[in-house]
């Protein structure tokens, strides 16, 4: 997480600085600053909050210069204080980072133990000390860096200025992305290559071991054997339209993304559909999808909750074993990897640190490696063999809702094609269910209607502390994205249980101050996820369900609350079903009035572990 933006330019750059780190804050937003060099040396400006709280502090103390570095922080190592906000600098030298230095505490005794003195309680402080005791020994700016970056351990990029080159930035990485820009006026670094196409018409991606000289007039790149390289420059533009970075009239960004949904279902099934003849169409895939004996799915969060839908349709009407994991667990499992079965990673950012690291394993072990990816220039995106793009659009509010439905989309769609290739539907079936999925928008924007009937939910439920999501079979990875939805943005404590389970231990939570919330759609588990929910009611817990009216109908006198969901075609009811629980939870969020876009302690991209 962390964003860093960099500058070198003819005019001021502190405008530019800003603007980048507003374009980066979805990396980040506990504390920023920025550090400019001149002829006169480092100054720095840093502010604890969001980034208006560093706007306002250059106001009543200006800064401004042609060469700068900025920094938009996620609280790792220290709290989330001025002190602790980046540039972290000496006398000599100013450092932006982004990563974890996974050994600062060996290096900082070593150094404190010589002298140094740190002022912040973070691993980033580690760097620009390092660089110092280099730069004391009498190394060059470009060995004492060097020197400096080899003896650290974990992961980073990072832009850094001298007191004494006032006209130069120094950019380098390992693990964490960084790409530089370039246009007429001047140079620009950004950890994120969207950041810079507001600035800059071509860019390229630094690759690890790289070490960036950027000034004014040209960027010089040595790799990690010190050898110069060119790294291979990408036209870029501004792609996300003015409707990606307004509200459009909405209260907050997630709900103008709930609302967008209808709108991403239709535009990512144009992309995969184009034709009148059915036929989906996928770039061409590394596997035979019809000898496939097995597929991993990876991802983290939300988007690994998608992953465990996509194995209850592969592995239900595709008859594909699929292994669902988590990506922070499966890089470090050392389970054995079987280089016939492919990889399917999915991420909405293309950057989140635990999936990459899974599908770098992944492609080590000689996988085929796909994903699913919102961000089609991420890292991800770039180091897979093949990707399948969702067309969510750029994703603004930090609990994910748009992109969470667009990976549903392009999953659903390759379920149909694996039961096809694998002759497990025939294409009559399969015309029928496309035929459903094109459906979608108009029953989503439909429900959408009867929002109001979920904001009188949520008004009971504005004040509890805890609630307990149940789900069954393909409704259990809802209920765990529901209850995951609540606690981002509302702070409420939420956990999801197969229902099934409940027995087994979560029961001896339900009473009367318990909400519990029941996911079950029609189909052969309604039974059951009745009697589960018989079972809480009779402990004195108020029951809310979600299910289509018949089941409503028949839970009458159990229940407190009910959403009711369209009944619609058994395989795509989690389209529907996490439209209420993100509206659920959206609107328990604003009577709470929490920060909806920009919850505590999270960050919309994760690139640290
Ligand atoms: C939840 C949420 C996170 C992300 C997770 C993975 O609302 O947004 O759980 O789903 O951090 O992010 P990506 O999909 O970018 O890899």
């Amino acid at each position: 997480m962390c964003g860093i933006f960099a500058a070198i330019n003819k005019q001021s750059v502190t405008r530019h600085l800003i603007k980048g780190l507003q374009n980066l804050s979805y990396r980040g937003y506990d504390s920023a600053g920025i550090a400019i060099v001149d002829h006169s040396g480092l100054q720095r400006r840093r502010a604890e909050g969001k980034i208006e709280r560093l706007i306002h502090c250059l106001e009543t103390k200006p800064l401004e210069g042609r060469v700068g570095i900025a920094h938009t922080r996620w609280a790792t190592h220290g709290a989330a204080s001025q002190r602790n906000a980046h540039p972290h600098m000496t006398s000599r030298v100013a450092v932006a980072h982004n990563g974890i230095i996974e050994n600062s505490h060996q290096l900082r005794t070593e150094l404190e133990s010589r002298g140094f003195h740190f002022e912040s309680d973070t691993d980033s402080e580690t760097i620009p000390q390092l660089i110092t005791f280099y730069l004391n020994l009498g190394l060059e700016h470009d060995q004492a860096l060097r020197s400096a970056l080899e003896r650290l351990e974990g992961s980073f990029a990072i832009a850094a200025v001298f007191d004494d080159l006032p006209d130069c930035i120094f950019a380098a990485r390992r693990g964490s992305p960084l790409a530089l820009g370039y246009a007429n006026g001047g140079h620009f670094l950004a950890s994120d290559i969207n950041a810079l196409k507001s600035v800059a018409d071509q860019a390229c991606h630094l690759e690890d071991g790289d070490l960036a000289r950027i000034s004014l007039l040209h960027i010089a790149i040595t790799d990690q054997h010190n050898k110069r390289v060119d790294r291979p420059r990408q036209v870029i533009c501004e792609q996300q339209s003015n409707s990606d970075r307004d509200k459009q009239g909405f209260r907050h960004y997630m709900l103008k993304e709930i609302h967008q949904q209808a709108g991403v279902i239709k535009r990512t099934l144009g992309n995969y559909l184009p034709g009148a003849d059915n036929t989906i169409d996928f770039p061409l895939l590394p596997f035979n999808l019809a000898e496939l004996q097995r597929l991993n799915i990876v991802g983290c969060g939300t988007s690994h909750y998608a992953a465990m839908i996509a194995k209850y349709w592969l592995e239900g009407f595709a008859g594909l074993a699929v292994e669902v994991d988590i990506a922070s667990e499966y890089r470090y499992r050392d389970g054995p990897v079987c280089a016939s079965t492919p990889s399917l990673f999915i991420s909405q950012s293309g950057e989140t640190a635990d999936t990459l690291a899974a599908l770098r394993h992944a492609k080590q072990c000689a996988q085929h490696c796909i994903s699913i990816v919102n961000v089609v220039d991420s890292s991800i995106a770039r180091e897979s063999h093949v990707i399948l793009p969702t067309m969510a659009g750029a994703e603004i509010g930090v609990a994910s809702t748009k992109a969470f439905t667009a990976q549903l989309t392009v999953l659903f769609l390759f379920s149909l094609k694996a039961a096809v290739s694998r002759g497990r539907i025939n294409q009559t079936e399969k015309k029928r269910l496309q035929s459903q999925l094109t459906l979608l928008p108009s029953i989503i924007d439909n429900f959408l209607n009867s929002e109001h009937r979920i904001l009188a939910i949520a008004q009971k439920l504005q004040n509890i502390e805890h609630m307990l999501y149940l789900g069954r079979g393909i409704a259990l990875p809802l209920a765990l994205e529901g209850a995951l939805k609540l606690k981002e943005i509302t702070y409420i404590h939420a956990e999801a249980y197969p229902a099934g389970e409940l027995k087994h231990g979560p029961i001896a939570l339900v009473d009367a101050s318990m909400p519990v919330l029941v996911v079950a759609p029609p189909g052969r588990l309604f039974a059951k996820s009745l009697s589960n929910l018989r079972e809480v009611s009779s402990r004195g817990a108020k029951v809310i369900l979600v299910s289509d009216q018949q089941g409503i109908d028949e839970a009458q006198d159990y229940i407190d609350a009910a959403i009711a969901i369209p009944t619609i075609e058994p395989l795509l009811q989690p389209f529907i079903y996490t439209l209420a629980l993100q509206l659920l939870a959206y609107h328990c969020a604003v009577l709470k009035g929490t920060d909806i876009d920009q919850p505590r302690n999270l960050a919309k991209s994760v690139t640290v572990e």
